[in-house]
């Protein structure tokens, strides 16, 4: 028998320990998701950021298997011939089998190999694999439902490619991870036909969650009550509901993303995490301090020029003296939390208008809808911005000439005939175009479902029209930003840059990526006691708003009061001056350590190692510490170097707390009402 290999997860202080003890020469890991080279949300930047640090850790043998999508492809990977003879057969024999399976790298930090299939390809054994499914766990995929559709080709596929490299002469220890749903049913076939795979299945969310708290239920407190099936079948996700749950019950190691979701699956799924898996972010540190700041006011720079061109006509506020605030996310109004940030914006319209405060807000909701191309107000608004700017460099060169002439034959020039009559001609036509009837629009695009838009409708309701007597000005875009927009070019990370503050009050959120990107780039956010992330802020910081963390309380309040406590952290924000906010942004950024993947990722370590000791318990062995399943252990018997000097000044600030445990607020114990004057009431 091999000789028995340990770890213990206290051990994983360091990789240079874990990997004395822990050989991976020959094993192989594969990373099975929907979002591998392909953007939707969250999951995409888990693998994306992770891949450096995962492809340092596994060089050759770590491959990701993702859908071919050709847009994709054609920007982000390089298609190559396979390194590895087996997968090289692998891949040879499903193309000779009528498939269509890529291989590449993947064109990010750490270069990945990634095993792309086109699931479309193989739409012919649609039939005979939901049939097989049928047989096979009772579960049957209605063939309306095209996401479920695409589930049943990748999960067949994927178990396929993995069978296949199985079947080699001396196959390797395989560790395969799935990641959600939508790549689940891989894994539950693994485990049917007993392949030798190690299965790691990771939950992003449960699809219960999402849906239940979309709705009007009071989610937090009926955890142990629902009748999950009933649900399921209610809102007609009775089969995804069930592939999701047989993955989360195949798997050796079940893990999620944070705390509140490992409750939540418990009751949801039935089964509690092996351990918690928390998200992390490639951060890059600067050599410079200040240089961080010096990118804040560049971006600013750039969303000031749109907001001018934005607000044309209207430009009877002081830029100078105007915050950025946002929220940028898939579009899930109320989970999201645009609702109470819309109702907290109405709210702190009113206090900056009664304590006739000299700022303006301006909040941007960067939420993808479904829309038909920009709108012509909007774009009109730039094309007027442009020509007045032109206007002002002709009129400037022109008077330049004439000072130039005048300083050469020794005279001052005359400052009332500088400007000619063409000059005054242009310069006035240029004012006249910047006349409009109409209020700078609230929306950039042509949205297709106008009337029966969530945050539409609330901006109505609340009657913020970016009035010029209206302190808070809204624009949704509802588009995911880009550097290449006509619009605003700006891509995503350089506008968080640029703003002052993110505003993510979520009330379903298992991690919630955008604040902790908002905190690697020194910008002050808010989130909640109710998303993975903030309670990951809350149980290792001993106040985080000293660092510009602000944890909005959704779970023991109602959302009346959390509203409330939304506007009152938003209105003392506005009164901040600009020194407190340089100083606050340079607090923010030194946490960014505490989300580097560096020391997040070793939780994905461990869970793999638990995998390999349960799939192959002759090979490999693992020692449970006591608080791996219970809670983080991020700093217990930490090593030193993990901070940096400064962090390092401020560890008293920062201890272990354990999460805070059930009851919740009712969700629904108070509905949201401001109204124009922004009263705080409660109708
Ligand atoms: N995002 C983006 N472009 C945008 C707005 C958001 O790429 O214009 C990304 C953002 O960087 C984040 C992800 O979308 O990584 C959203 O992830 P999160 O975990 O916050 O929420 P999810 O959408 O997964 O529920
Ligand atoms: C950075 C820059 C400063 C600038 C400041 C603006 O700190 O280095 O030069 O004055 O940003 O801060 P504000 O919060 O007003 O955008
Ligand atoms: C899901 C969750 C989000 C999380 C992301 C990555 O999409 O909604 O909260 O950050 O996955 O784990």
């Amino acid at each position: 028998m091999p000789l028995a290999r340990s770890l213990s997860v206290t051990s994983l202080s360091g990789m240079e320990d874990w990997d004395e003890e822990f050989e991976l020469e020959d094993a192989v890991l594969f990373e099975i998701a929907w979002e591998v080279a392909n953007k939707v949300g969250g999951i995409y930047t888990v693998i994306q950021t992770k891949a450096r640090l995962t492809a340092e850790e596994w060089g050759e043998n770590y491959f990701l298997v993702g859908p071919y999508v050709e847009s994709n492809v054609r920007t982000q990977v390089e298609l190559i011939e396979p390194t590895n003879p087996v997968l090289k057969r692998t891949i040879d024999k499903m193309n000779s089998s009528g498939c269509k399976v890529y291989f590449g790298r993947w064109l990010i930090e750490g270069s990945p190999y990634v095993v792309l299939i086109d699931v479309a390809f193989t739409a012919w054994s649609l039939d005979s694999w939901k049939r097989e499914l049928w047989d096979l766990c009772d579960i049957g995929v209605p063939w309306f439902d095209r996401e479920a559709n695409d589930a049943v080709l990748f999960g067949f596929l994927t178990a396929w490619l993995l069978g296949e490299v199985t079947q080699s002469e001396e196959p390797p220890h395989i560790v395969a991870h799935f990641h959600e749903w939508l790549a689940g049913l891989g894994l539950v076939l693994c485990r049917h036909r007993q392949l030798p795979v190690a299965t790691i299945f990771t939950t992003h969310a449960t699809l219960l969650g999402r849906y239940l708290c979309a709705g009007s239920v009071d989610f937090y407190n009926k955890l142990s009550e629902f009748n999950l099936d009933k649900e399921a079948g209610d809102r007609q996700i009775y089969h995804r509901y069930c592939l999701e749950r047989a993955a989360a019950h195949c798997a050796h190691v079940f893990t999620t993303v944070s705390q509140i979701t490992a409750i939540e699956a418990e009751h949801l799924l039935k089964r509690a995490p092996d351990i918690v898996t928390p998200n992390g972010l490639n951060v890059k540190k600067f050599s410079a301090v200040h240089e961080f700041q010096n990118l804040h006011a560049q971006s600013k720079n750039r969303i000031q020029e749109f907001v001018r061109g934005h607000f044309y006509g209207h430009l009877d506020f002081n830029l100078d003296k105007c915050l950025f605030l946002f929220i940028a996310g898939r579009y899930e109004f109320s989970n999201k939390g645009a609702d109470i940030f819309l109702e907290a914006l109405a709210r702190l319209n009113y206090l900056l208008r009664v304590n006739h405060s000299d700022v303006t807000v301006i909040a941007f909701f960067i939420m993808p809808a479904r829309t038909n191309n920009f709108n012509v107000e909007t774009l009109k608004g730039q094309a007027v911005r442009k020509q007045l700017w032109d206007t002002a460099q002709t009129v400037k060169e022109r008077f330049g000439k004439k000072l130039y002439e005048s300083l050469l034959v020794g005279q001052l020039p005359d400052v009332s005939k500088i400007l000619d009559k063409d000059d005054l001609t242009i310069m006035k036509r240029a004012i006249f175009a910047t006349q409009r009837q109409c209020q700078p629009p609230i929306c950039t695009h042509n949205m297709l479902e106008d009337s029966g838009d969530p945050i539409l409708n609330c901006v109505r309701r609340i009657g913020l029209f970016n009035s010029s007597a209206d302190r808070v000005k809204i624009i949704f875009h509802p588009e995911f930003l880009s550097s290449t927009s006509p619009l605003l070019p700006m891509d995503y990370e350089e506008f968080v840059r640029g703003c002052h503050l993110g505003v993510f009050p979520s009330y379903y959120e298992p991690w919630g990526y955008t604040p902790a990107e908002c905190t690697v780039m020194g910008i002050p956010s808010i989130s909640t006691n109710l998303s993975g992330f903030g309670c990951f802020m809350e149980e290792h910081i001993a106040d985080p708003s000293a660092y510009g963390i602000y944890i909005l309380d959704r779970r023991f309040r109602g959302v009346d009061e959390s509203c409330n406590q939304l506007t009152s952290f938003l209105f003392q924000f506005c009164k901040q001056s600009r020194r407190q906010r340089i100083i606050q942004r340079n607090r923010t950024e030194r946490l960014s350590d505490l989300l580097d993947w560096r020391y997040l990722g070793r939780y994905y370590i461990a869970a793999r190692h638990m995998a390999l000791a349960k799939a192959f318990p002759d090979d490999y062995m693992y020692e449970l510490h006591e608080n791996a399943t219970s809670s983080y252990y991020l700093f217990e018997g930490e090593d030193e170097e993990r901070y940096d000097e400064d962090l390092e000044a401020e560890k008293d600030r920062l201890n272990i707390r354990q999460p805070t445990a059930l009851p919740f607020k009712n969700k629904s114990s108070v509905v949201l009402g401001a109204n124009g004057n922004g009263g705080f009431a409660k109708n």
